[in-house]
Order: structure tokens, then sequence, then C-alpha cells
């Protein structure tokens, strides 16, 4: 049969289908930029984003991050042009980092009133009142050892438990930590306290801490799912806060493992987690579907993390893809997979771009 035959044929069944039954054409809805904009079904929006800042000690200093182009450790007196810029895109929050200026066993200035992070609050606030201020709670950029945690090592005689291994990140003894570091943060004014070390009962120890000292108004926005990644790494330059030994696989979580998010999520949420939220994002699209499903009560964040930031720029450096287009489209597949809030380091390009149209 030749080429002219068989397309006649082809022709000839689908007329026949056509009449019976009148095909159905997607295409309709995507001929012009009003119509696919009618039927857009999931929606980008500066008011989406959580722009994260790492703040160091020191004058005017803005420390660029080799490994996330863009991106700079800044000191608390370089803030306040930064969030001015974030709040005219209409970024309405940030999410603050702090690299302490010296590190112990057990972080000491992680929860120093006026640590790195409480000065930042409260630089922030005074610059710009209405801007959320999240911040980070958890010990590896502060502990010597890079551990989330305080570790069953030996301090005199005898390691704290015997019959665990030396160097195991401690649960019950990490908490009064992240209760002191989440006071402190609440008392310089952070609006949101963030626990990112997924040490079992950290929500439920900060919020009752919280609500025993006056602050039952500030929200815990819980790390509920958070892999043992390797898209941390650039992250882990920029805080400074990459673990000494070994690796995070005792407390963060299987990259394999979707049920068990859920038990994660469920225990968070009966601890009283205002929020919740998937890490990373865009290797976990399922994760955060599942999450929005199962938990459609809270809010749901996304963090879009260093390595996926890297990726893609060093893609677009490198005139591989185009960051306008790749961006947008990863930060709409997150939203899409059901977060509403995505923290991001795109945000300020992100939102510019969305401004632009
Ligand atoms: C822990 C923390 C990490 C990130 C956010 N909070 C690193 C880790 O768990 O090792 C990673 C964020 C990113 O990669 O952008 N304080």
């Amino acid at each position: 049969m030749t080429i002219a035959t068989q397309q006649q044929v082809i022709h000839e069944e689908e007329t026949t289908a056509m009449a019976r039954f009148p095909l159905a054409r997607p295409r309709r809805l995507r001929a012009t930029p009003a119509l696919r904009r009618m039927v857009r079904e999931t929606s980008l929006d500066a008011g989406d984003f959580i722009y994260p800042l790492f703040v160091t000690h020191g004058q005017d200093v803005a420390r660029p991050i080799a490994s996330m182009p863009g991106v700079s450790q800044l000191s608390v007196d370089r803030l306040p042009a930064v969030v001015e810029a974030v709040a005219k895109l209409t970024v309405p929050a940030v999410m603050l980092f702090g690299i302490p200026e010296s590190k112990d066993p057990v972080g000491l200035e992680n929860f120093d009133p006026d640590g790195v992070i409480p000065r930042a609050i409260r630089a922030i606030k005074e610059a710009v009142p209405e801007l959320v201020v999240i911040t980070d709670v958890c010990l590896c950029e502060y502990t010597d050892h890079g551990h989330c945690g305080l570790l069953n090592t030996a301090n005199g005689d005898a390691r704290p438990h015997a019959y665990l291994p030396e160097g195991y990140v401690l649960n019950d003894e990490t908490l009064p930590v992240l209760v002191r570091v989440a006071l402190a943060h609440a008392e310089a004014g952070a609006d949101i306290v963030a626990p990112s070390g997924m040490i079992d009962g950290m929500v439920g120890a900060i919020r009752t801490a919280l609500d025993g000292a006056d602050f039952a108004h500030v929200p815990v926005m819980s790390y509920a799912v958070k892999y043992a990644s390797s898209f941390y790494g650039p992250f882990r330059d920029a805080a400074e806060g990459a673990p000494k030994f070994g690796d995070r696989k005792s407390h963060q979580m299987d990259p394999a493992n979707a049920r068990e998010a859920l038990r994660e999520a469920a225990l968070d949420v009966a601890e009283g987690a205002d929020f919740l939220m998937v890490k990373p994002a865009l290797p976990y699209l399922d994760v955060i579907r599942l999450l929005r499903d199962k938990f459609p009560q809270l809010p749901l964040a996304a963090y879009n993390v260093s390595g996926e930031y890297a990726m893609i720029r060093a893609a677009a450096a490198n005139g591989w893809l185009d960051e306008r287009g790749a961006v947008l489209e990863a930060l709409t597949g997150i939203r899409r997979a059901g977060a509403d809030l995505i923290i991001t380091y795109h945000a300020l390009d992100a939102a510019r771009w969305l401004q632009e149209g």
C-alpha cells in the first residue's frame, strides 16, 4: 500500500468515527492566550513565596555563596535594603538562617537574645513591620559537630545512653534546646517559628512552651516531612551547617518512603502544627499531593531547596535551558502538586517575572 492509499484509508476511518462521535479537540481551549488563561487550573503568585535569607556577623558583609549564584550571606545591617526589595515585590515572608560567630557542642548562640537571628529579626521588623518573619529552629548551624541535636557523646566518664551508638543524635535531650531557641526567636519578634530538625516531639514541645510564655499567638510551621536528601548540599555551604561526620539518616526520612510521611504529618498535626511542610519539593511531588489530600485542614508549604535551585541556575548559566521558563514551570508544578506556599531562592526573580507578565 502506498503512503497515499494508507492516508486515504485512515482518513475514511476517521471520517466515519467522527460522524458517530464528535472528535474531542482539547486544542480548541489552547488557541489563544485569553482562552489558555481562562482554563488555567493552577495559579502562581508572589504571595505564595517565602524567601530564605542567610544572616551572618560583621558589618556591611554580602558574601556570595559559590554553589548558589545570586544568594549571599548578609550581615544584619544589609538586611533592611533586602527586605524592602522583598516587600516591594509583594513577597509576604522571609525565612531566616543564622551563621553564628562561634560554634560549640550545644550551639549556645542559638538561644542568645543577642545572637545573630534575634538581631536580624529586630532589624527586619524595624525596616518592614508587615513582613512575616519565619525563623529556622535547628541546631546544625550552631553546633561544632554540625548535627541537628545533642549527641550521645561521653562527657566525663560515660555517654548518656550506653545502648545508643556514639554520636547518635539524642531526641528528648534535644527538645529543651529547641524550646529555648523558639522562645528566643519569639521574644525577638519572630512571627512564625519553623523547627526543621525532624526530632520526635519537637512541635509539641515548642507549642507547649510558646503557650506557657505568652506566645500562644505564634504559629509553628513544622518541617513535618523532611527527607535525608543530597539536594541540601549547597545550603550546607551557605549556612555552614554540614555534619562533621556521619549523616542525618537517623532522623531525616528515607527518600524511598511516602506512607511514613503520613505518620510524621499526623503526629505534627496532633502536636499543634499550624503549617506542614514537605522538603525537598521537586523529587517529592507525590508526597506533596499525598499530604494535600490527607491533611486538607492545614496550609502546606514545600521547600524548593538549594540543590534544586543550583541545578537550574547552573544549567541556565551554561545556556542549556531558559531560566525564566524553567523556574516558573518548576514552581507551578510544586503548586499543582498541592503546595500552598513555596520556600524558594527563586522568589525575587519569579516575583519580578510574574509582575512583568
Ligand atoms: C537544617 C536545614 C537544612 C536545610 C534547611 N534547614 C539542611 C539540612 O537539613 O542539612 C536545607 C535547605 C536547602 O537545602 O535549601 N537547619
